[in-house]
């Protein structure tokens, strides 16, 4: 599909070079409530967490003591970024995935020479224009674009973006790409290559496999914010969708699944209690859960196996001093 290319040239969008509109299908969140909870495994999408109480419960999680992802990355940024700069080279054309408020962005542009331009592609449009513009009012040398789609979109970059011969460089940080089965990530993996083209390069982060102690408490932190993110999806579902649900009769679930390495979350039923939402009852017997997010840790080896599937070379990474997470930089021959 083609996007609706727009030159933006009002309010916030004064500071968008280029405004890029995918049309992302919007959500359906009472449809896909209740074929997520008519599964046998009940199931609820992550993508449901991040409304505004969402967001910024996310945003404290990122504070917690226990939650290190955040932290080390922002350590590692720091150390490894001059390396970036110098692989990558001036001028380059950056591309984040799942922006959101583009915060982590300005260290990599802080540190690269000549930034030439900088586009954000991210599905919650408003949210993403907002964020962009901010970053085009802070770094008036560098053109902003904003491209709104989802992350399995197969998009391209508009004529009007394309205004340097410098290095593409994407960035996927967190360890988002985490949340994903291997399989779309792979497949999202592929579509970056794409976007990045034969030169370009990709730096993106992953969390690895540890101590289940770590990983755990990470999940469980004892503030219990996770808890309250995990649980602010039935109050959405109070909220948005008239849902009558007891909230006392679950409770906040983070488990590591040791075959499938990864963190999964649930809401699980204290004892026998009735979701109905949409005009259906939908009964849970006393330990039954709704399964909300996976988050896959992964080796070194591991992902980098997922990348050399998805076209690139994968010969740079760094991690902390402890192992805890990693940054890689792919490359695209
Ligand atoms: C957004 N994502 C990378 C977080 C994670 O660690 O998987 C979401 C999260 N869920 C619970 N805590 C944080």
């Amino acid at each position: 599909m083609l996007p609706k290319t727009k030159h933006p040239n009002e309010g916030d969008e004064d500071h968008l070079h280029f405004f890029a509109d995918y049309e992302p299908p919007t959500d359906d969140f009472l449809a896909d409530v209740i074929s997520g909870l008519s599964r046998d495994q009940k199931s609820i999408s992550p993508k449901y967490f991040y409304d505004q109480k969402g967001s910024a419960l996310f945003d404290e999680i990122c504070r917690t003591p226990e939650y290190y992802i955040t932290r080390t990355e922002l350590e590692l940024l720091d150390r490894v970024l001059p390396d970036v700069a110098n692989m990558t080279g001036p001028d380059a054309i950056v591309i984040e995935w799942g922006s959101g408020s583009s915060w982590k962005i300005r260290k990599v542009l802080d540190a690269l020479e000549t930034p030439a331009e900088y586009i954000a592609i991210d599905i919650s449009r408003e949210h993403l224009k907002a964020a962009a513009a901010e970053i085009g009012r802070q770094y008036p040398s560098v053109k902003v674009g904003a491209i709104c789609a989802d992350f399995l979109a197969p998009v391209h970059l508009p004529e009007a973006a394309l205004v340097s011969q410098g290095r593409r460089l994407g960035f996927l940080p967190g360890s988002t790409i985490g949340n994903f089965e291997p399989p779309v990530a792979q497949e999202i993996l592929q579509r970056a290559a794409g976007l990045l083209e034969p030169g370009g390069a990709f730096l993106i982060g992953t969390d690895l496999q540890k101590d289940e102690k770590i990983l755990l408490a990470a999940y469980n932190d004892a503030g219990g914010v996770t808890e309250a993110f995990n649980l602010n999806l039935l109050e959405r579902m109070k909220a948005e969708l008239a849902a009558e649900v007891d909230l006392d009769a679950f409770a906040h679930e983070a488990i590591y699944n040791t075959d499938l390495n990864r963190i999964e979350m649930h809401l699980r039923a204290t004892r026998s209690t009735t979701i109905r939402v949409g005009g259906k009852d939908f009964a849970f017997a006393p330990g039954e859960t709704i399964h909300t997010e996976n988050s896959h840790k992964f080796t070194i080896a591991g992902f980098q196996e997922i990348a050399r599937k998805a076209g690139f070379d994968t010969s740079h990474f760094w991690t902390d001093e402890r192992e805890l997470f990693a940054l890689h930089y792919l490359t695209l021959p």
